[in-house]
């Protein structure tokens, strides 16, 4: 809802050639502040005194993302709405607007390409993962059989990777955050994001034992086999609970406990699998139910598991002095 100033600083922060362009440029996806400056053909001092007025006046949100900024049309209600309302109104067929989606798509093109040289060097290590446990299809389709029908609000998908879960579950979320600690992961996924036209989904960097995100704001979290890669799983699942609304779901695939130890030195695995034990225990701590239908896989070598749980009420109420960010920092 807009108060009368509210509605006029949103506009006077519109109110500008090259910011009218930003905002239908940043309408179609995440940009940064050098891809701008590319598409604009203006100074990077220009474009970033541009992007500040907009970031202050709520129309654009702000993504760092280790060396670079992206910008996107911001996610709160008020503003968002003011700046959609405004690009609704820009005439698509100006002859200016017509070039900056031209140059737009070549950098889309060239951020594909340097994603799939990424993708090249790691694939390798995948696919030997992948040839260990049953096919990811199988994976996929057991995963949404646990999900159900029902469709979701605001998923969470965290350790995203190239954001393939987020893609799978596309038709059945409002909308979607994607989370990873990996740039170059981050750039693929923003790339099969962009390429297959999900405007409700998007993908920041950020670490699963410090989210970055507010409480309660999410109905379903889903760590799809990335919790091996952590040296103390209870501080992911606690982080996780603590993102969820009430009644919201966490949902984790994750091998079941193994000896194939070279996983840890291969593959930089910190946990050879898990018990059904030690997740659910996580889950009691973190004042999540537990679903007593945990699902099975079986692999050679490796068995897939999903555990699901729902949140049960504030983990704050629960665990007072477990804040996971002040026991992680120095
Ligand atoms: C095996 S991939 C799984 C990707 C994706 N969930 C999928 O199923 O396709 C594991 C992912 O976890 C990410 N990851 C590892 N540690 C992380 C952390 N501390 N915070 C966020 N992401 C992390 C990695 O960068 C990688 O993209």
């Amino acid at each position: 809802m807009h108060n009368l100033d509210t509605l006029l600083s949103g506009l006077r922060a519109a109110g500008e050639h090259t910011r009218l362009r930003i905002l239908t440029l940043c309408s179609r996806g995440e940009l940064s502040v050098s891809e701008l400056v590319q598409i604009l053909g203006q100074s990077q001092p220009r474009v970033s005194r541009h992007l500040k007025l907009m970031v202050e006046a709520g129309l654009l949100e702000r993504l760092p993302e280790g060396a670079q900024v992206y910008f996107r049309i911001s996610d709160q209600d008020s503003s968002s709405s003011l700046a959609h309302a405004l690009i609704t109104l820009i005439p698509e067929t100006d002859t200016l607007l017509i070039r900056d989606m031209s140059r737009l798509n070549q950098v889309r093109d060239s951020r594909a390409k340097k994603a799939q040289d990424y993708f090249q060097q790691v694939a390798h290590s995948w696919n030997s993962i992948r040839a260990l446990h049953v096919p990811e299809q199988q994976l996929d389709a057991r995963l949404l059989d646990v999900i159900g029908d029902q469709s979701i609000g605001d998923l969470l998908d965290i350790g995203t990777g190239t954001g393939r879960v987020l893609e799978i579950l596309s038709d059945r979320i409002s909308h979607g955050i994607g989370v990873d600690l990996n740039s170059g992961m981050l750039a693929i996924a923003r790339s099969n994001i962009e390429q297959a036209g999900l405007a409700h989904i998007h993908v920041r960097k950020g670490d699963m034992y410090q989210l970055p995100m507010d409480d309660a704001c999410t109905d379903l979290a889903i760590l799809n086999l990335v919790l091996h890669y952590s040296d103390n799983p209870i501080d992911v699942i606690l982080e996780a609970s603590r993102v969820l609304r009430t009644h919201g779901r966490l949902i984790i695939v994750d091998f079941a406990a193994h000896t194939e130890e070279y996983l840890r030195n291969d593959y930089k695995h910190f946990r050879l699998g898990f018990s059904d034990d030690e997740i659910l225990n996580c889950f009691e701590a973190a004042g999540l139910t537990a679903s007593l239908d945990t699902q099975q896989l079986v692999g050679d070598p490796l068995t897939v598991k999903i555990w699901h749980a729902q949140k049960q009420s504030n983990i704050a109420s629960i665990n007072p002095s477990n804040t996971v960010a002040e026991k992680r920092s120095p």
